[in-house]
């Protein structure tokens, strides 16, 4: 039987994954985070596609059927390549991402059709949500801004200190400012849900923030409905293992933050790593 695969570069997946949990406790899990090359948020197009796909031919040779891609970056860089060129060779398995779902349903959360993506630099430069929302919704006016400190913040743990909270507080007026009328602010990245409290601090309280885990988590719930030949190889003994290319020690330490549990992760070896 199959095992469902999450991948991230390294933990902000994690958010996703226990919003995936919750919703299907049921399934057979396998993560892999690439901590040993994390963050991905300033790498080029063709090293992120490179890293992603080895990851994720990891994951296809570890069982995995179905692997969803828990990082936008990842998403905006390498899916479609991964799709259209590498898929071909894995007869049977299936690669998702984070951004199309998200694309979807945006449109439920602003009434004034005004909103704002916050993301990582190769998340916003990709122009992914900007093509994908317009797909769905072209009636929504998009603006977009990069916050290349987050995520190395979130996973130092350090994002109440004050020069945090400042670096924060400069990214959101900066979206603010480009667009006055935002009523819903799109955490872009996997990492940022863990950071939700602080961002709602300097925010209006009339915007509304959008985190990817729960929708992202529904989306595929309806994917495995929609699929019955896939999700009927799935296994559901609720198996769920932990794997990184880092330090599992490091990752077992971080991991309580970003999933709300304890775990125990080993490590893998990849060919260019
Ligand atoms: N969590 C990843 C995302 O959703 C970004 C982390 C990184 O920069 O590696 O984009």
């Amino acid at each position: 039987m199959a095992s469902l695969g999450i991948f991230d570069s390294g933990y902000g997946g994690l958010t996703v994954f226990k919003a995936i949990r919750e919703l299907m406790p049921e399934y057979d899990y396998i993560y892999l985070g690439d901590n040993a090359r994390a963050p991905y948020g300033n790498l080029s197009f063709a090293t992120v596609y490179e890293y992603t796909l080895e990851c994720v031919t990891w994951l296809f040779n570890q069982g995995c059927d179905l692997v969803i891609l828990a990082c936008n970056t990842a998403s905006a860089k390498a899916l479609r390549n991964i799709q259209q060129k590498d898929l071909h060779r894995f007869p049977g398995k299936r690669v998702l991402g984070v951004i199309r779902p998200t694309a979807e349903v945006i449109g439920d959360f602003t009434t004034q059709k005004h909103i704002g993506v916050l993301g990582t630099e190769g998340t916003v430069q990709s122009g992914s949500y900007l093509i994908e929302i317009d797909r769905f919704h072209p009636e929504l006016k998009v603006v977009q801004h990069a916050c290349p400190l987050w995520v190395p913040l979130i996973e130092a743990n350090n994002f109440d200190s004050e020069a945090a909270r400042a670096i924060i507080k400069s990214d959101i007026d900066a979206i603010l400012k480009e667009d006055e009328k935002i009523d819903a602010l799109l955490l872009a990245c996997t990492h940022y849900p863990l950071i939700k409290e602080v961002i709602q601090q300097f925010l209006p309280e009339h915007v509304n923030i959008i985190s990817q885990d729960v929708l992202v988590a529904e989306s595929l719930k309806d994917y495995l409905h929609r699929h019955p030949e896939l999700e009927s190889k799935l296994a559901k003994t609720e198996r769920k293992q932990f794997f990184t290319t880092g330090d599992p020690a490091d990752f077992e330490a971080h991991t309580y933050l970003f999933f709300g549990n304890n775990i125990e992760a080993q490590q893998v070896k990849l060919v260019n790593k």
